[in-house]
């Protein structure tokens, strides 16, 4: 075993110690979930070898069954408003007496269809799904029925939900997924406009869409200079629809990512924090697509569900809209930079390098060099170097243990409204604490980012 295996080994023991020694009743009841659920506990991100069961949420924080409590940034993936806010609670619990669900057209969508109209200058009419991944669904079909082409253009690094040609991805279909399903599917690199011209131009007959995030979620890259305006003039030049991803980058900007820099997409698809913390999904856009969706047109789409644009849902959503002014997002952007700022500053004191990336209230940890994080594909290689993806996983989970909890991996980021600085200093000093344990381990496993 090499010395820098023995270092992880010991420091995996101790921050498992302390995790069970924290979590006795998670471990309790993610035993009982394996009797009944496939693998047992929900959710895909660990907290530890087992993952914490959550009591309740409030504001920026998680309280867990066995009593801790844990700053939390990751927020419901990212109900950005925070947990419970007083605004949505009153708006869900002034709807639940009139009904649950009507299937007919309710009171408030209305106004909840205005809003989005007025607060995205490219969105001319809204329809409600109710997720990001069913949104995601009837948007490809939209572009699909608009064009009358059938392949999709990604880009590595994106995430766009489980609909079968939002997350099919070269070169194998995953499971269950008809292997055809990679016929429609085109991938491209983010901020590389030389190699994605290319690929539109030679697929250009074929294309229906081109999917993008205006800031790339894994990772939280930004898009390098005129990228995405680099995408609008492509897929406009050859009547390719260009569909923004706002599901979880919406809340960057008062009129989401498009707005932010200035790309009118044809359409958007949102999702995740925009339903005030109930399952809302939507799709917006210029009314030559969007009347695809239209119960009067002859020649639409299939978008339609039973429990789309719930008024339970809306009148959450609307609540948080209304939350979410200017003023708020140019709040929680400043504090997301402060917090920025102060893991470089803790990086630069312990004596690690790596970049602190992201925009305004979305930032990611990466453990590489500048030039590295620019590029996903490059980025992801090194991330998942052997001996570094681990000691990041246990800084992860040390962090968890001192009562800060991120998303793995990429250890996204997300600072919501209730978040206060005083808190963003907590998160600073268990960072600290946690980045000086995994020091020594870095030196043996990844000596160049070490000093
Ligand atoms: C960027 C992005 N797009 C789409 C989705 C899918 O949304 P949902 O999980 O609501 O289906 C996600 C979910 O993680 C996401 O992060």
């Amino acid at each position: 075993m090499s010395k820098g295996e023995e270092l992880l080994t010991r420091y995996e023991k101790e921050v498992e110690a302390i995790w069970r020694d924290m979590t006795p009743k998670s471990r309790a009841l993610g035993e009982r979930a394996e009797e009944f659920t496939p693998g047992g506990a929900l959710r895909s991100h660990s907290t530890g070898t087992y993952l914490a069961y959550c009591d309740r949420v409030d504001g920026s924080h998680m309280y867990d069954v066995d009593g801790n409590r844990y700053i939390d940034l990751i927020v419901g993936m990212t109900s950005i408003i925070g947990h419970n806010h007083p605004k949505v609670a009153a708006a869900v619990q002034k709807q639940v007496p009139k009904g649950l669900v009507t299937f007919m057209p309710d009171e408030g969508w209305d106004v909840l269809a205005e809003m989005m109209c007025s607060r995205v200058p490219s969105v001319e009419k809204v329809w409600p799904a109710f997720g990001g991944s069913q949104a995601f669904m009837w948007a490809i079909l939209a572009a699909r029925a608009h064009t009358g082409r059938q392949k999709i253009l990604k880009i590595w690094g994106g995430y766009h939900g489980t609909y079968d040609d939002a997350f099919a991805m070269p070169p194998k279909a995953s499971p269950g997924l008809p292997e055809n399903t990679l016929d429609n599917i085109l991938m491209t690199n983010w901020n590389d406009p030389e190699g994605t011209e290319k690929i539109i131009r030679e697929n250009k007959d074929d294309l229906a869409a081109v999917i993008t995030e205006g800031v790339q979620t894994g990772g939280t890259i930004p898009p390098s200079d005129g990228y995405l305006t680099f995408l609008r003039e492509q897929t406009e030049k050859y009547g390719i629809v260009l569909i923004f991803d706002e599901i979880v980058n919406f809340w960057l900007d008062h009129g989401g990512t498009g707005a932010l820099y200035d790309v009118k997409p044809d359409l958007c698809v949102y999702g995740k924090g925009i339903g005030g913390g109930l399952p809302m999904g939507l799709v917006g856009g210029h009314n030559d697509i969007m009347k695809l969706f239209s119960q009067k047109e002859a020649f639409r789409i299939a978008a339609i569900a039973a429990h789309q644009g719930d008024p339970v849902t809306v009148a959450a959503s609307t609540a948080c809209l209304d939350i979410m002014t200017a003023d708020a997002i140019a709040r929680i952007n400043s504090n997301g930079e402060l917090l920025a700022d102060g893991i470089r500053g803790v990086l630069r004191d312990v004596g690690i390098t790596g970049q602190v990336i992201g925009y305004g209230n979305h930032q990611s940890v990466h453990l590489t060099t500048a030039d590295e994080v620019t590029n996903p594909v490059a980025y992801l290689m090194n991330a998942n170097k052997p001996g570094l993806r681990e000691a990041m996983a246990l800084f992860r989970r040390s962090l968890i243990n001192k009562g800060v909890i991120t998303l793995e991996a990429l250890m996204a980021l997300r600072v919501s409204t209730p978040l206060t600085e005083s808190e963003i200093e907590t998160t600073l000093a268990a960072m600290r604490e946690s980045f000086m344990e995994i020091h020594p381990i870095l030196k043996e496993v990844a000596p160049d980012l070490v000093a």
